[in-house]
């Protein structure tokens, strides 16, 4: 399997899952590194791995479709069968998400449906979480659809809350669960192991 990862920022769970294929937990290769952001630290990973590290951004543009067509073509160029979104804070478009249905994945640093949607990124949601009093958290990983942070779920697993938690240690033990659980959702697609039904999808 072919997995094209887009990123924003420093890039740790796309690290993880390179790890992950090194030690052979993973049967797949990542063809294309993606980012909005000509800085990313997951850009500076993959040229560190001597892969395909491409800055994409709107801003290059003048108009949407045109984006959207140069990520198809970019996709397409690097034969990507699976796209991991790893800290990607931009929105797929559209045409990218029809036609990569039931094949983006994302993880997000809390249990969804919960803590999710515009603005949950980052600290924010940890903030959140404690605010709320929940005495778990955890990583989530699921499809991506038109709809922000609500397509399918895929892989969840939960970490406590603890009284003398702050945002940060909170999300220092998330992050610990998303490097763990992203390879392990994207082993069972590349081994066909998963089943999608509507809202529901399954690991075998
Ligand atoms: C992670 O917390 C992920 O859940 C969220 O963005 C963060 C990316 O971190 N979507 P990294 O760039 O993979 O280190």
């Amino acid at each position: 399997m072919n997995i094209g990862v887009f990123a924003s920022g420093r890039g740790s769970n796309f690290q993880a899952i390179l790890n992950a294929i090194q030690q052979d937990r993973l049967p797949a290769r990542v063809t294309l590194v993606l980012s909005n952001k000509g800085d990313a630290g997951a850009l500076d990973i993959a040229r560190t791995y001597s892969l395909p590290a491409l800055h994409l951004s709107h801003k290059q543009f003048s108009d949407e479709a045109s984006f959207a067509s140069a990520m198809l073509d970019a996709l397409k160029q690097h034969d990507v069968h699976l796209i991991a979104l790893a800290g990607y804070l931009r929105k797929i478009p559209s045409s990218v998400v029809q036609a990569y249905r039931n094949r983006i994945l994302n993880i997000h640093p809390a249990l969804l449906p919960s803590f999710g949607g515009a603005g949950m990124y980052g600290h924010h949601v940890h903030e959140a979480v404690l605010a709320s009093g929940a005495k778990y958290s955890g990583a989530t990983v699921h499809l991506v659809d038109d709809d922000y942070d609500r397509g399918p779920i895929v892989l969840q697993k939960t970490v406590p809350v603890d009284e003398l938690d702050t945002p940060e240690t909170l999300a220092a033990k998330v992050l610990n669960i998303e490097h763990e659980i992203y390879p392990l959702a994207l082993k069972a697609f590349a081994e066909n192991r998963v089943t999608i039904n509507e809202r529901s999808v399954w690991i075998h």
